[in-house]
């Protein structure tokens, strides 16, 4: 199958990248590296034994899109491309809508005109907002506090709303908890842009010593240790519910909703001291305020994609920190 991963020069994408060729699946790449490295290619060509295809181009340039669909007989496309962080959406809004639902609409439509209606899209579980009970199930109501999160769950609808006009649609929306950890070879993994917003790349930045210490944004929410608890999952396992995805659409029509996640939970602290015995090294911190439009808990119930998708999270919290810590320390410059 040949399968067009727009982001696929991303962190998850890319990861994802390697399981599909491993898997004997034509790639071809579309992303406009505005969040990512070139370099990238050489890495997955280095893990898996094939070059890439890539086109460089943008979702929201829609004549782009349309060539690519001219010149390549495309069977599938896994949507990462997008942008991820929650705070710049806020003070960015129009641009986090322009690039995150323009382009998402801009690239169904070519799909449609083109007969190409397989689709894997990238959510997040921010569109589950602050949650009630837990675990977390896809039928739980959705809501969300910032653009960022918005855009996912316009996209969502608009999806929804695409399957149920026209059932020759085959569509699933991932909705990811907390990706973590990088390929076991060390060679591809999370290159954040400047300071690292999420944790796991805070923390082996302090590891490196590139960060004096890192901030745990409150301790006094009703967790084991007072620190937000999230589902931490590893890249591989997201990047194979990513294939498992793609293989469950030919059998069944219109649109799915999957939760990818572990189902556990683990707090900051408990990352941290994970983190400190993976790398050996000391992890200074220091309990400050909470940071705004956090949550106390967040984890998954991934009972539907087991049964549905026949896939399940392999790795638990000391591989995800060892993997993460092999790349970081091996590529203390990521890509560059
Ligand atoms: P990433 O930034 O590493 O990868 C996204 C890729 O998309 C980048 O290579 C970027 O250059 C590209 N891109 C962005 N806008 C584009 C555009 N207009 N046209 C073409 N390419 C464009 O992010 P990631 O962590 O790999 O996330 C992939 C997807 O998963 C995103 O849609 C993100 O919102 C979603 N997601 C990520 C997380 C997470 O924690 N990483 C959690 C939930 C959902
Ligand atoms: C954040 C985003 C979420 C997005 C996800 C993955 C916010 C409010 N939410 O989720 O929408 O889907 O990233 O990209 O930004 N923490 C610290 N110190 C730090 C960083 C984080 O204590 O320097 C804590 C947080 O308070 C949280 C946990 O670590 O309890 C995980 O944080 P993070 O990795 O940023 O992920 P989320 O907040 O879950």
């Amino acid at each position: 199958m040949l399968v067009l991963v727009t982001g696929g020069a991303g962190y998850i994408g890319s990861h994802t990248c390697v399981l599909l060729q491993e898997a004997g699946h034509e790639v071809l790449v579309f992303d406009n590296l505005s969040n990512s490295h070139p370099e990238v290619f050489n890495r997955i060509t280095q893990i898996s034994g094939q070059p890439v295809a890539f086109s460089e181009g943008d979702i929201r340039d829609k004549a782009a899109l349309e060539r690519v669909f001219n010149q390549f007989d495309i069977d599938a496309v896994i949507h990462f491309a997008g942008l991820k962080v929650v705070g710049e959406s806020i003070s960015e809004p129009l641009r986090y809508y322009q690039n995150n639902v323009e382009g998402s609409l801009n690239l169904f439509d070519v799909m449609a005109a083109n007969g190409c209606k397989k689709l894997v899209f990238s959510s997040s579980a921010n569109v589950y907002g602050d949650p009630d009970s837990f675990p977390i199930k896809e039928d739980f109501p959705l809501s969300t506090f910032n653009p960022y999160g918005q855009s996912k769950l316009m996209i969502e609808n608009i999806l929804k709303d695409v399957g149920r006009a026209d059932p020759d649609w085959e569509i699933s929306l991932l909705r990811y908890f907390n990706p973590v950890g990088a390929h076991p070879s060390g060679l591809i993994g999370e290159d954040p842009n400047g300071i690292p917003n999420n944790l796991m790349p805070y923390v082996a930045q302090v590891a490196l010593g590139r960060l004096p210490q890192l901030n745990v944004f409150g301790g006094d929410y009703p967790t084991i240790d007072g620190t937000g608890v999230r589902d931490y999952i590893h890249v591989m396992d997201l990047a194979d519910g990513h294939l498992k995805a793609l293989s469950a659409l030919n059998k069944k029509h219109g649109c799915e909703v999957y939760n990818l996640g572990t189902g556990k939970g683990y707090s900051v602290l408990q990352v941290v001291e994970a983190f400190a015995q993976a790398s050996g090294r000391d992890i200074p911190y220091q309990i400050v305020d909470r940071r705004s439009g956090d949550i106390a808990i967040s984890y998954a119930d991934p009972t539907r994609s087991q049964e549905k998708l026949g896939w399940r999270a392999q790795s638990g919290l000391a591989q995800m920190v060892e993997d993460h810590w092999r790349w970081q320390s091996e590529n203390p410059d990521g890509f560059e």
